[in-house]
């Protein structure tokens, strides 16, 4: 494996001015942390573009690799819970806003941020599912918490045909809820019954 690695990197001037280059680092260059990952997919989430063109303040150390997610195989670990070649997913943690983070050949971040891959799925389902998807999930589980069952009655999905609101759609429906989506884009209701959206 080579020493070097592409990054995309935020930099700030003397004048708080930003701008963004494509680099090549090494492994020296990254911070601290207990499990280096090599990135193999990754997503380009909201947050991440107001990271990239700085038009709100999700950059908060310079200069900065941003990304707030990846997928990837661990290259070396000094976690107990890590060793070389596990497949794991992060989700944020800081990552891609004060910490390097995923738009990067590798990552250095801290084993308790890390996840496993499920078994069968590919880094690039993973991030298919993404920081969206997993937002719903947490949703959908935080409803659970509350003691929201499918016997309680329809669930109103907002946002339907936004990331979050897709993804929890599908979670909601397999679960076996009845699904109502409200979305502001009538033309999207063909993809939202196929989601599993009741009405
Ligand atoms: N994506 C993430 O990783 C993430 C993580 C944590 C929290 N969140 C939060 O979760 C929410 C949804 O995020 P998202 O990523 O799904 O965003 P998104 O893809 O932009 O979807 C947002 C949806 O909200 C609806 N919407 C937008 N403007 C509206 C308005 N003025 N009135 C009523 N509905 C409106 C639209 O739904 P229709 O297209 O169906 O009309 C839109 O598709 C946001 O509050 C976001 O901050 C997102």
């Amino acid at each position: 494996m080579s020493d070097t690695f592409k990054a995309i990197l935020v930099s700030r001037d003397a004048e708080k001015k930003q701008s963004v280059e494509i680099v090549d680092l090494t492994e020296a260059d990254l911070m601290d942390g207990d499990v280096t990952v090599a990135v193999e997919a990754t997503t380009v989430n909201y947050k991440d573009g107001l990271a990239i063109t700085g038009k709100a303040p999700v950059v908060r150390r310079w200069p900065l690799v941003p990304g707030i997610d990846f997928a990837g195989t661990v290259i070396s670990s000094s976690h107990a819970d890590w060793r070389k070649g596990d497949k794991v997913i992060l989700n944020g943690w800081g990552v891609g806003e004060t910490h390097y983070g995923a738009y990067a050949g590798r990552a250095r971040v801290k084993g308790d941020w890390l996840v496993p891959l499920p078994d069968g799925m590919s880094p690039h389902d993973a991030m298919a599912v993404g920081t969206a998807g997993y937002t719903a999930m947490l949703a959908v589980m935080a409803l659970e918490r509350h003691g929201i069952a499918p016997d309680r009655g329809p669930v109103v999905v907002t946002g339907a045909a936004g990331g979050v609101g897709s993804v929890a759609i599908s979670i909601l429906s397999t679960l076996g809820y009845h699904v109502v989506a409200s979305t502001g884009r009538n033309a999207e209701s063909p993809y939202l019954i196929d989601l599993g959206a009741a009405r």
